[in-house]
């Protein structure tokens, strides 16, 4: 019997293999996939993000049977696209979670994705050959901003509305089209049901097709030249004599099931908030959105959801010269490009932050302390000392980037001597540390001087500190060996079971 069936799958397979690549698709891409055999904790991120990419979509097939983008006043004198957000949340079966999947999940979305880009920048994974894996990345980056902005519109209330108006209205700052960019994008002189309509589609179709798109883009170019990994080794220059690579192991079952093991763990910490916090203690889903959309009532503070607010508060710290403010709009968009340019930015002979130099640990370190203090300035009320911190961390921010080909490696930049790539980087970094001197200067708050101080001298330091500044000797071979990933596969089997045990019990 189960010989016959064994069989009758067989032909079936070969029936569908004659007609669709499916086994050579399966081998290609997951059982004769090498990927290194020293993956940890950070690469959990890139499954986990295609996982949220699912939910959204699911979670959002469904809201969209029942949401209605109509922006109007219904019978009840509300805004009908905000009733019908309430009529899911009380009325509709099962409503109530599908919403919360949804909006906890796009939170979710960015805290894996935020950790995914983490883990590329501390590994060097966007260096030669994997530029283009990381040139769609930042797209996919910039797609979902696009997508979570127009997302939050849809409910139609206070913050949605706010939150729209002012994030469009700063395209009115770019000088000569901004007035009629802004219009165009509004589809109206005010943020109005023109608008929600327009979003509505955006975010519905247009901008998950693209999605998708590069999510595929993304996989693909990074299955072409296969993973980086915590050494930075190269795992196809080592092959033995069937053309497998020697520090390589198959992805299926190995690393499906290490996967698999970040999905249940993932399902937790999510069902946990879901169930116990969905709004996240009002970051997730901000308190003015609970009322509905006026445009004759600002709220008293206007903030973008906790993902955006590290731009917004560079956005906020660059004040208004020469009359304009395009350049807060300017830097917010620089601070997204610079992202892009990360492999070209970077001329450290390493990859793994384990055998960089201490100066972009240092850096490293600064920045990630900048990342996350603009993100929760930007979250506030401004007010000068807020201010002043704003400046600073994006003076940081900013200086990690383009201080970049300085403290990956000062070699690189001693080598150019008198060439023009040289004498621009050092009229770039003697502007910004005469900008930072200027910071030192004008800022209101003497912790934040210090500040910028210490870390000026720094940065004009690091040229001198030869021995702050050696790599480490990199492995010809990944420092984890096939015995030690062998017995972590049965422990992620064994977590697996237990953590999918607590979760079907619990739930
Ligand atoms: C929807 C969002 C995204 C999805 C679904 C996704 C998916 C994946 C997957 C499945 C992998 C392979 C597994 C892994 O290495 O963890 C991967 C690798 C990678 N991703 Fe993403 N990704 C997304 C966004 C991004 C973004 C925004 C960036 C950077 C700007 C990025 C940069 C990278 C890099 C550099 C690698 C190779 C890492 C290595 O080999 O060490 N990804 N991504």
């Amino acid at each position: 019997m189960a010989n016959q069936t064994n069989s009758k799958a067989k032909a079936l397979l070969d029936w569908t293999d004659a007609r669709f690549p499916l086994s050579k698709m399966w081998n290609e891409h997951l059982a004769q996939y090498y990927a290194p055999k020293n993956f940890n904790f950070w690469y959990y991120f890139g499954s986990l993000a295609l996982l949220v990419l699912v939910i959204q979509i699911v979670s959002g097939i469904f809201l969209t049977m029942n949401y209605k983008p109509d922006g109007n006043l219904n019978a009840y004198h509300l805004p009908a696209a905000f009733t019908a957000v309430e009529y899911i949340m009380r009325d509709v079966s099962g409503g109530w979670i599908i919403r919360y999947m949804h909006s906890t999940g796009a939170s979710f979305f960015f805290i894996v994705v935020y950790l995914h880009m983490f883990r590329g920048l501390i590994y060097g994974s966007y260096k030669k050959p994997r530029e283009l894996v990381w040139i769609f990345g930042s797209l996919i980056f910039l797609a979902l901003m696009a997508e979570a902005f127009m997302g939050y519109l849809l409910p139609w209330g206070q913050m949605s509305f706010w939150g729209a108006q002012v994030i469009i209205n700063l395209f009115s700052a770019i000088p000569v089209i901004g007035p009629d960019l802004s219009t165009w994008i509004r589809g109206d002189f005010n943020v109005s049901d023109v608008t929600l309509n327009r979003f509505f589609a955006l975010h519905v179709i247009a901008v998950p097709l693209v999605l998708l798109g590069l999510v595929v883009a993304h996989i693909i170019a990074l299955h072409e030249v296969g993973s980086n990994n915590p050494d930075g080794v190269e795992i196809k220059k080592l092959k033995d004599e069937n053309g497998v690579p020697l520090d390589g192991i198959p992805f299926h079952p190995y690393y499906t099931v290490k996967d698999i093991l970040g999905v249940v763990v993932f399902l937790i910490v999510f069902c946990s908030v879901l169930f116990f916090a969905p709004e996240g203690g009002g970051y997730f889903l901000e308190a003015p959105n609970f009322d509905a959309a006026n445009a004759l009532k600002t709220p008293p503070h206007i903030a973008p959801v906790w993902y955006f607010t590290p731009f917004y508060a560079i956005l906020r710290a660059i004040p208004s010269m020469a009359g304009t403010q395009v350049w807060g709009v300017i830097g917010m968009g620089a601070a997204v490009v610079l992202i892009a340019l990360l492999p070209w930015l970077d001329k450290s002979p390493v990859k793994s932050v384990r055998y960089r130099n201490n100066s972009f640990k240092v850096m490293l370190a600064l920045f990630v302390v900048s990342f996350i203090g603009l993100g929760i300035l930007g979250a506030l009320v401004a007010d000068d000392t807020r201010t002043a911190f704003a400046r600073a961390f994006s003076a940081f921010y900013f200086l990690f980037f383009i201080g970049m080909p300085l403290h990956t490696n000062p070699k690189w930049l001693a080598e150019k001597a008198g060439g023009i790539k040289y004498l621009i980087s050092l009229f770039v970094y003697a502007a910004l540390i005469i900008y930072n001197l200027y910071l030192v200067a004008v800022l209101p708050n003497n912790i934040v001087k210090a500040f910028v101080l210490a870390y000026t001298v720094f940065f004009a330091a690091i040229p001198f500190l030869n021995a702050f500044n050696s790599e480490k000797a990199t492995p010809e071979r990944v420092t984890m060996s096939t015995t030690k990933q062998k017995i972590m596969f049965f422990v992620y089997i064994g977590i697996t079971v237990i953590g999918a045990y607590l979760f079907a019990t619990n739930i």
